[in-house]
């Protein structure tokens, strides 16, 4: 069983306060390189896997999908998802995203941002996605970097004396597997896999991997946010969009 970490009151509503700030990581620099991730989504039929408050799905929505199922694992999302983000054209479901088979569906884009590294088997994962797609439909996702989730801590930093951060200290990156980390004073469980396995098991699922991103901020970001300029030492997000090819040769 998955772990349910959005289900706990605390985390929840410290998340819900990260994510409602303008000035976030996410709204800055992981949305916008997401959003140039996409392909044209008019008239498509999307799937979010870990849709969170639902704010993604009406992005996808205002991009001009035809209808976008929304789902998370945890309840305590899906209820904040229906009553913040509700349309007639998105269906939440409350359900784990490696049984998206269960779904019976399928789908022309099927986007993810930053839930993937919370899955143990991401080539479960990329299969299921993949026979989840229409022939020549698009997996979109974001995940916390490889050289995040590679180390046993948030904030790996060696600061110099006055505080800055001058290099970060890399640890376990060839030691993939789980990783429990302190978030928000949470406990927190999340996988960590190499670049190589990442790319690997796309491949090996059937996709083509057709673009990624490590996305830096500009200059206005990091006076917006001036800690920031860590992302030229060490990125916060990987971004892969992987394409099933128009005829199913696997
Ligand atoms: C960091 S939040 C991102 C939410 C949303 N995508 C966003 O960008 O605002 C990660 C989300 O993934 C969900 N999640 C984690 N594991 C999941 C799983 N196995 N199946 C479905 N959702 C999952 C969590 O409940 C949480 O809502």
């Amino acid at each position: 069983m998955q772990q349910n970490l959005y289900d706990n009151e605390t985390f929840f509503n410290q998340y819900r306060e990260l994510r409602e700030n303008p000035a976030s990581y996410n709204v800055l620099l992981e949305q916008p390189a997401l959003h140039r991730m996409l392909p044209p989504l008019a008239g498509k039929q999307v799937l979010d896997l870990g849709c969170g408050f639902g704010d993604g799905c009406v992005g996808y929505l205002a991009l001009g999908a035809a209808h976008v199922t929304g789902i998370d694992l945890s309840q305590n999302m899906i209820e904040a998802a229906q009553k913040k983000n509700p349309r007639a054209e998105i269906t939440y479901i409350c359900m784990d995203m490696t049984k998206i088979e269960d779904l019976q569906e399928t789908f022309d884009v099927i986007i993810s941002s930053l839930a993937i590294h919370y899955i143990r088997d991401f080539q479960g994962l990329a299969d299921s996605v993949f026979r989840c797609l229409k022939p020549g439909g698009k997996f979109v996702f974001s995940q916390e970097h490889p050289l995040t989730t590679a180390c046993s801590s948030y904030g790996n930093w060696q600061r110099d004396e006055t505080g800055k951060c001058i290099y970060y200290k890399l640890d376990g990156y060839c030691r993939p597997g789980k990783r429990t980390v302190t978030w928000m004073d949470c406990t927190v469980q999340k996988y960590h896999r190499t670049f190589s396995q990442i790319i690997s098991q796309l491949l090996c699922a059937g996709f083509q991997v057709e673009a990624m991103q490590e996305p830096v901020p500009t200059q206005e970001n990091i006076r917006q946010v001036p800690r920031m300029y860590r992302e030229y030492d060490k990125p916060s997000f990987l971004l892969l969009r992987a394409g099933k090819p128009a005829e199913n040769m696997k």
